[in-house]
């Protein structure tokens, strides 16, 4: 059976929340993409892909924009089964460890990853608990947000947000594991040639990546039991 899977932050061919919404769209599922501003990587699907293609702009800073998105999404479907957070921002200065970086810039980064999630998940609450089975949220996190492992000196506004996010993600599985209608995960999707270039040493393109993931979300749709946190094979990872 098709599902209704929204992704968000989806605007970039050779990035990941593309290529999760083509493995969807090739699997024959109906798909609402995220922007935040004009994508041409998306106006080709759109034109390829058609009414199963649902392309919304919001901005994960911006409650008002989600909320219209929200509005504007529940126009075209009734449910929706799976929502995979996907959108990321970091600062400028992400390369620079704590004397040499701007510490101004960490607060938006929190606020995009973790608090703009929620943000997300609020709006569109409503249509995940309309879904006929067990809705699904995956939060994509990454290993950089585990404080157990941690082993950075750098990125430290990325790896706060990602510990955000992962905290964010217990929170609303205490909130909904009880009427078992929505489940939750956060996830490390893998280390991924995300930025599309080839001398990008990770070993997984963002279309493989995707398929593993796509997979992955399948299997754990349902499972209400065990760690939240978790990598992109299916392994409990520390929060
Ligand atoms: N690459 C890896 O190895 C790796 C490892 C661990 C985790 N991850 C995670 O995997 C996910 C995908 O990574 P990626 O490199 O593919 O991501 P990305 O391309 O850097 O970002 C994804 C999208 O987020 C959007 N975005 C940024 N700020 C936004 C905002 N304020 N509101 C709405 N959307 C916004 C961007 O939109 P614009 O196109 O408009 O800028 C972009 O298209 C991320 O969550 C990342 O943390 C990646």
């Amino acid at each position: 059976m098709s599902d209704i899977v929204m992704v968000t932050g989806t605007g970039r061919s050779y990035a990941l929340g593309y290529n999760l919404v083509l493995r969807y769209l090739e699997a024959g599922d109906t798909v609402i993409a995220t922007i935040r501003k004009p994508s041409p990587d998306m106006d080709a699907l759109t034109e390829k892909y058609g009414d199963r293609l649902i392309v919304a702009t919001m901005d994960l800073l911006d409650t008002a924009s989600i909320t219209a998105a929200a509005e504007a999404v529940s126009g075209r479907v009734d449910h929706i089964d799976i929502l995979i957070n996907n959108a990321v921002g970091v600062a400028p200065d992400v390369d620079k460890g704590f004397f040499d970086a701007n510490l101004d810039h960490i607060p938006r980064t929190l606020d995009l990853i973790s608090v703009g999630t929620l943000r997300v998940i609020k709006a569109f609450y409503p249509l995940l608990v309309r879904s006929a089975g067990t809705a699904l949220i995956m939060n994509i996190s990454s290993e950089a947000g585990s404080i157990e492992k941690c082993y950075r000196t750098t990125g430290m506004d990325y790896g706060m947000g990602k510990a955000a996010l992962n905290m964010a993600t217990m929170y609303l599985y205490n909130t909904f594991k009880d009427e078992k209608k929505v489940n939750i995960f956060a996830v490390h999707p893998g280390w991924i040639r995300t930025n599309g270039k080839d001398d990008n040493p990770a070993p997984l393109s963002s279309y493989e990546a995707a398929g593993i993931l796509k997979d992955l979300f399948a299997e754990r749709r349902e499972d209400f039991t065990g760690h939240r946190f978790i990598t992109n094979e299916g392994k409990d990872y520390p929060f």
